[in-house]
């Protein structure tokens, strides 16, 4: 199969547009820009399409998707009676990089949830991707990458892992967090963070009110993809605490990245798998060990 590419900047053109709404009409799955990090995207409600992301990802069958909408008043048919917090959150942060989790309406297929009575959903802010949405209804994406490897943060990432393996990426430029969305769920007494995120726990206290946890190693899964092995380049992660350290990887001939954020690291983890390393060294600082989400990530990468 020959991957197609379209252009957004930041928008489609409309003869492109009407193309990627067909091909997802009509149950083909395609790459999609967000501001996180490109989704693999197909109909929520057919099945057959939503099986065609787990078996290109290679994903799991017990690791749930993430529902994207366009709107507000897609809502009701993905969750069950949403609770006011849930709006609350949805109307102060969307469209945008939260993740909410509720009780999940009887409509949703199993295979998105994979079988959990719950479902999570958030309204992504890329132009395109909100361009898609409003015509197509709700679309499952989770992350456009192989499963295990680095989230992609460009179409280019996603054409590395899955070039003639799907019909269709749309290129909307590199993603302006490059880290995935905070997922939030709302469906236990108290609001719980489920995966650290651009929406840092401190934006939801502050809007709350209230003190919230993030779900550690060391309490139930809870997000059953936070189990599996993550974000994980080629190359063995060495995060280190010294100078003296680095200097040693360094000889070694070890990848270094210059500077690191959230917003740059699944891009610095592809290129020196690009650059066949087999060793990446990174030096911790204040400003990256005060990142939920960014310290998150490294760990996982790193195991
Ligand atoms: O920023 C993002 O969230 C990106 C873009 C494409 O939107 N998507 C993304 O999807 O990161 P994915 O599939 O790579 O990660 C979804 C995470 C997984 O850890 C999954 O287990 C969790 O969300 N998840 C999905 N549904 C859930 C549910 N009902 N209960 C608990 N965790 C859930
Ligand atoms: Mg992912």
């Amino acid at each position: 199969m020959e991957t197609k590419t379209l252009q957004a900047n930041p928008l489609l053109i409309s003869e492109d547009l009407r193309h990627i709404v067909t091909a997802l009409r009509s149950g083909q799955v395609a790459a999609l820009p967000t501001e996180t990090v490109y989704g693999l995207a197909a109909d929520l409600y057919n099945e057959s399409a939503i099986l065609e992301i787990f078996r290109v990802k290679g994903r799991p069958a017990d690791n749930p998707l993430i529902a994207h909408i366009g709107a507000l008043s897609e809502l009701q048919k993905l969750i069950s009676e949403p609770s006011d917090l849930f709006y609350q959150l949805a109307k102060c942060f969307w469209p945008g990089p939260l993740t909410l989790i509720g009780q999940r309406a009887s409509g949703v297929p199993d295979c998105v949830t994979a079988g959990l009575p719950t479902i999570a959903v958030r309204m992504p802010s890329h132009p395109a991707m909100l361009q898609i949405l409003k015509q197509t209804g709700a679309l499952a994406a989770p992350s456009a990458n192989l499963s295990g490897r680095p989230s992609p943060t460009s179409a280019a990432d996603v054409l590395e892992d899955f070039n003639g393996q799907i019909p269709l990426v749309v290129d909307g430029g590199s993603s302006s967090f490059g880290i995935e969305s905070t997922v939030l769920s709302l469906v236990g007494p108290k609001p719980v963070i489920l995966r650290p995120g651009v929406i840092s726990r401190e934006m939801i206290e502050a809007f709350l009110g209230i003190s919230i946890e993030v779900a550690g190693s060391g309490s139930p899964v809870l997000s059953p993809g936070m189990q599996y092995r993550h974000y994980a380049p080629k190359a063995k992660i060495h995060l280190l605490n010294s100078a003296e350290e680095l200097s040693l990887f360094k000889e070694r001939g070890a990848y270094i990245p210059e500077t690191l954020t959230a917003q740059n690291l699944y891009a610095e983890l592809r290129q020196a798998d690009r650059l066949e390393k087999g060793e990446i060294a990174i030096l911790l600082n204040r400003k990256m060990r005060s990142d939920e989400a960014l310290m998150n990530r490294l760990e996982k990468a790193s195991r």
